[in-house]
């Protein structure tokens, strides 16, 4: 199958930090020939610019009188996906600890959402794409053939997280997780949820290879793939 025959298929994939969607969302998106969009870079993308630009992001009103000035733009190839800031690649950058601290503060920014919100259905557009995040299912796309909720225990995440980074410091990278889970799930506009027609998959004790061969299972399930 590729994405010429199924134009409108759209696989969104929600779940908690570190679970591992990223690798799920990438390794569905080249099994069945789809785009990917991962809109966590784009809200890592705006907030590398913010604190740039020397924006107080614990400031909601500075963040949200801003959130609309910087072109984001992101490459759905799902071999070597994209991200650029005003035309610069952030895609390294998106991944520092200074932007990972500030993003969760910079994401609960009603602003911010409405702004990325537009920005990712335009991306979508006839779908044949799989998206990641934390409130596709529920908010940007909730008539995605195929949603998954894709979680695993903390320790499993913290250590996956920690080798990704190459570091050794496990205890530390769970904290870290653990409060984005907070935050994303606590706020108020668009929360971090299992998305009503979800299936809940959890990662904790499967290979990559099985939950991505899960995924295409139910994308054949509804008769997409
Ligand atoms: O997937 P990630 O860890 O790169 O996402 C970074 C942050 O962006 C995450 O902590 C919350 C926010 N986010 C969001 O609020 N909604 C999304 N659809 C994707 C990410």
């Amino acid at each position: 199958m590729t994405h010429a025959d199924t134009p409108s298929l759209v696989i969104a994939v929600d779940g908690t930090s570190g679970s591992g969607k990223s690798s799920t969302s990438r390794g569905v998106a080249e099994r069945l020939g789809l785009r990917y969009l991962d809109t966590g870079a784009m809200f890592r993308a705006l907030t590398w610019w913010l604190l740039r630009e020397g924006v107080d992001v614990r400031d909601e009103a500075a963040v949200a009188a801003v959130a609309h000035r910087p072109a984001i733009e992101s490459g759905t190839d799902p071999l070597a996906p994209t991200i650029t800031v005003d035309g610069e690649d952030v895609s390294v950058a998106i991944r520092g600890e200074d932007v990972t601290a500030a993003v969760s503060p910079v994401s609960v920014v009603p602003e911010v959402r409405a702004r990325l919100l537009a920005l990712q259905r335009e991306v979508i557009g006839d779908g044949g794409i799989v998206v990641e995040g934390r409130d596709i299912g529920s908010v940007v796309w909730p008539q995605a053939e195929v949603k998954v909720y894709l979680s695993a225990d903390p320790d499993a995440r913290a250590q996956r997280r920690t080798a990704e980074q190459g570091g050794t410091d496990v205890a530390s990278t769970q904290q870290s997780l653990l409060e984005r889970d907070r935050i994303d799930s606590g706020r108020a506009t668009a929360p971090l949820t299992v998305a009503e027609g979800a299936v809940h998959v959890d990662s904790t004790h499967l290979t990559l290879a099985e939950v991505i061969d899960r995924i295409v299972g139910l994308a054949s399930e509804a008769g997409r793939a």
